[in-house]
């Protein structure tokens, strides 16, 4: 019978292992994963019960199906308790033991893939999420979208904050594998000792914490999107491994002998240049190779300036609406100094500087206070232009505006006249002394030469 089953289960394509005994099944379940087990009740060293309740503890995911004779229904019970799937009451017809099998698989292939998460998933990182109107964003936008349909590696680099996870999330949701996970890890993170077993999965036993059988992210993205961010920082002992595994595209969990096929679309990140990393040594060339079929540069914002004001506005929609607030725009002398800023952390920056800012606001429109430190100290040169528009409303006070105003226009003239006072206030088209008064009331006093007022 177990012969019979197996030829029958192969003829409809499933990848079959037989075994004899409770011993061999052991022996099998010790080599690598497998998805699906069916078992009789009696076996000839043991009982199947027991098998099931191993691997339900070593390797919970793994579907169980018992057999059992006619009129043992307390066995079959007992085997439902301990987490069967199903049984099967012998005699029984090979089709109903193929239908069992096949919808046992797919519904762990969808408890696996949570259809639900997934769609949420799709409208939240397609190309719609990524803002940008600058030329360099444009080539990416169509970049992702012309390697999304195919199987390539994509090797997305960019400095920190510039949203190479969100572009990695949009070439997954635009596959033809968007209705598989899309699984990322962060190489840096993970402790060198760890990555194997995290990447590939380990067996029951394989080291002193494995006390059960556990899928790896490679298994874990099967058939979907395997992001692996700063891939830079994966150790070199590491790189052979994950190159054989893109190369085979098998995989072997730690402490198994028998390996898994996994059909996996890889995409890396890294935001130190590649040039270096190889420079350093720190990447293989050989990898680097296989990875960088594709690659994507996200330039920082700094060099594509021209989406600071879309981006500032679609993150202040966000946060507005997440927050319950009405704040509905950023004020002219807000934007210029966005505008100007250098954006060392960039988009994530821009990001956090808005969440700040709306938070903080009470008027319907971000101010330049609202803005940190760093922003209003941002060069002496990025001054608000005395045509700001500001928003009048609740809260508005003219005097406080006029006097920003005021000492802008100073210092300004004071700054582009190397301090000279009479040059200065020319340019103000007011006399010295009132240039004196003006600066005394803003506290200003000129650094370069130690004059007493
Ligand atoms: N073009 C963009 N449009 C909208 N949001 C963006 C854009 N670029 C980045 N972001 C947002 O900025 C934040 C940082 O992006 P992301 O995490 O993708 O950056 P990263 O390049 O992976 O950074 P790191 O190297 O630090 O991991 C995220 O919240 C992301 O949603
Ligand atoms: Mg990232």
């Amino acid at each position: 019978m177990r012969e019979l089953l197996a030829i029958m289960l192969r003829r409809d394509g499933f990848d079959v292992v037989a075994a004899e005994s409770r011993t061999q099944a052991a022996a099998v379940l010790a080599r690598g994963p497998v998805d699906l087990i069916v078992t009789d009740v009696k076996l000839p060293d043991g009982d199947g019960i027991e098998i099931l309740r191993h691997v339900k503890a070593a390797a919970p995911e793994t579907v169980v199906i018992v057999m059992t004779a006619f009129g043992s229904t307390e066995t079959a019970v007992a085997a439902l308790k301990l987490g069967a799937y199903d049984y099967l009451i012998k005699p029984f017809d090979v089709d109903e033991l193929k239908i069992v099998v096949r919808n046992a698989l797919e519904r762990q292939q969808l408890q696996q893939e949570n259809l639900l998460l997934k769609a949420e998933f799709r409208t939240q990182h397609g190309l719609d999420r990524i803002v940008g109107v600058s030329p360099a964003m444009g080539a990416v936008f169509n970049l992702v979208r012309s390697v999304a349909g195919t199987a390539s590696t994509v090797l997305i680099s960019g400095e920190s904050g510039t949203g190479k996870e969100l572009v990695a999330k949009a070439i997954h949701a635009l596959s033809p594998r968007k209705d598989a996970p899309f699984v990322s890890v962060n190489c840096a993170a993970v402790p060198e000792n760890l990555l194997e077993s995290e990447l590939f999965g380990h067996m029951k036993g394989a080291f002193t914490d494995a006390h059960q059988n556990k899928k790896g992210l490679f298994e874990a993205a099967h058939r979907g999107t395997l992001f692996l961010d700063e891939v830079g920082e994966t150790p070199l002992s590491m790189q052979v491994k994950l190159l054989r595994a893109l190369q085979e595209k098998k995989i072997r969990r730690v402490g198994a002998t028998e390996e898994t096929e996994v059909d996996v679309r890889l995409v890396a990140a890294t935001n130190r240049p590649l040039e270096t990393l190889l420079r350093e040594g720190k990447l293989r060339e050989d990898l680097f190779y296989r990875l960088n079929v594709i690659p994507i540069h996200l330039p920082p914002l700094r060099a594509r300036r021209e989406d600071i004001p879309l981006l500032a506005e679609s993150f202040l929609r966000r946060f507005s609406q997440e927050m319950g607030k009405n704040v509905v725009k950023i004020s002219t002398e807000a934007m210029h100094r966005l505008s100007r800023h250098a954006w060392p952390g960039n988009v994530r920056e821009l990001e956090n500087v808005i969440e700040r800012a709306v938070a903080l606001e009470t008027h319907e429109a971000v101010l330049a206070e609202r803005l940190p430190e760093a922003l209003l100290a941002d060069g002496a040169g990025a001054l608000a232009p005395a045509a700001a528009a500001p928003a009048i409303g609740d809260g508005f006070n003219l005097d406080e505006h006029l006097r920003t105003i005021e000492l802008d226009l100073v210092r300004k003239a004071l700054e582009q006249e190397g301090w000279s006072r009479t040059e200065a206030s020319r340019r103000l088209g007011v006399t010295p002394r009132s240039l004196r008064y003006l600066m005394r009331k803003h506290g200003l006093s000129d650094p370069p030469i130690s004059d007493k007022n």
